[in-house]
């Protein structure tokens, strides 16, 4: 597909309607644990290149030693989907909770991405030999630019292509890319980009980058879901998840699913594990997603023009 018409691609929210998405899951799940991610109902988003992605996954940053049975506890809660990076040091947990589940890798989908440090001392291959041998040895199916460390994009991204060529990393993107970084890459990118990781949550909607993203055919995926625990104290959200019989967790990751972007909460309590996928069975009106978005303040954690890592 030549860039023009990858950009005009439309980004499909593969069943939208997810409870009826049960049974696609099941033809694309090996049937061992499918049984688990069936009944999750977790509905897929298609990919500009063909490949689909879980739309909420388990986030990994902070996991530490609950790597192994955050992993483990969130296959068996019917989670495919889980997001680690070579600075979140954990990349080999990550595999050895998935292995130890005894899920097959084809049922898992697994992003990691390139550090900064990785990115600023070339050659950036070892860094990319290190994370594929730690998760598994056999291919990535998502590897990101972390951060755009302004001056290594274009050259990290050409070899992350390569790998691709290789097949040893199925899809390539990045995170924390304002749209005019999408827009410098996309004019030398050979291989597309397939999805931007953004820190996204009902204090930071982030609006403008979404709709950006997705006028290049990029799926958006939201870090932070939850502001790190920030938006659990909020009045309105809680007054929201009251008339639906669900925490402010729950109604929080339902307006990111509603917005049709990938999000991939943190948590190493099996319970709060549990709980956030069981968001599948009930949907925000459309006024409580307007007020939800209305919280938004614009208060990040971070900014992708100015940071110092
Ligand atoms: N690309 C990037 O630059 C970037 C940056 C930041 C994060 N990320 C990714 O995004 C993922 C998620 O972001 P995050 O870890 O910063 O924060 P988060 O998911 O917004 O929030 C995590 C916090 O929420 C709590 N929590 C989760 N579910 C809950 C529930 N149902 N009820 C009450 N509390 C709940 C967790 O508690 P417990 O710890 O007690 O379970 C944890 O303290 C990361 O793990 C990482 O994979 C990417």
């Amino acid at each position: 597909m030549k860039r023009r018409d990858f950009m005009k691609t439309p980004l499909l929210v593969a069943g939208a309607a997810a409870l009826g998405k049960a049974g696609m899951a099941a033809g694309l799940l090996g049937t061992g644990t499918a049984q688990a991610a069936v009944q999750a109902g977790i509905p897929d988003i298609a990919l500009n290149n063909g490949m689909k992605i879980p739309q909420l996954g388990l986030g990994t940053w902070t996991l530490a030693e609950d790597t192994i049975p955050s992993i483990r506890a969130a296959i068996e809660a019917g989670y495919r989907l889980f997001d680690t990076a070579q600075a979140y040091g954990n990349e080999k947990q990550v595999w050895e909770g998935i292995k130890q589940s005894g899920i097959a890798r084809k049922d898992v989908f697994i992003t990691s991405k390139i550090w900064t440090n990785s990115m600023r001392n070339p050659p950036q291959k070892p860094s990319i030999d290190k994370s594929i041998e730690l998760l598994g040895g056999e291919y990535i199916d998502l590897f990101m630019i972390h951060w755009p460390v302004k001056e290594r994009i274009r050259e990290t991204w050409e070899t992350m292509e390569e790998y691709v060529r290789k097949g040893l990393i199925k899809s390539i993107g990045f995170s924390n890319f304002n749209p005019h970084h999408i827009e410098a890459l996309l004019k030398y990118a050979k291989v597309k980009p397939v999805v931007n990781q953004i820190e996204i949550h009902p204090y930071h909607t982030q609006e403008q980058n979404v709709a950006a993203t997705r006028g290049y055919g990029i799926a958006v995926e939201s870090w932070s879901p939850l502001a790190r625990g920030k938006v659990l104290d909020d009045p309105t959200l809680a007054a929201i998840g009251k008339k639906y019989g669900k925490s402010v967790a729950q109604v929080t990751l339902r307006w990111h699913i509603q917005r049709g972007l990938i999000t991939i909460p943190r948590a190493n309590n099996p319970a709060y594990i549990a709980e956030n996928i069981r968001i599948f069975d009930f949907e925000l009106s459309k006024e409580d997603m307007t007020a939800i978005s209305a919280l938004n303040k614009n208060d990040r954690m971070a900014d992708p023009d100015n940071f110092s890592w």
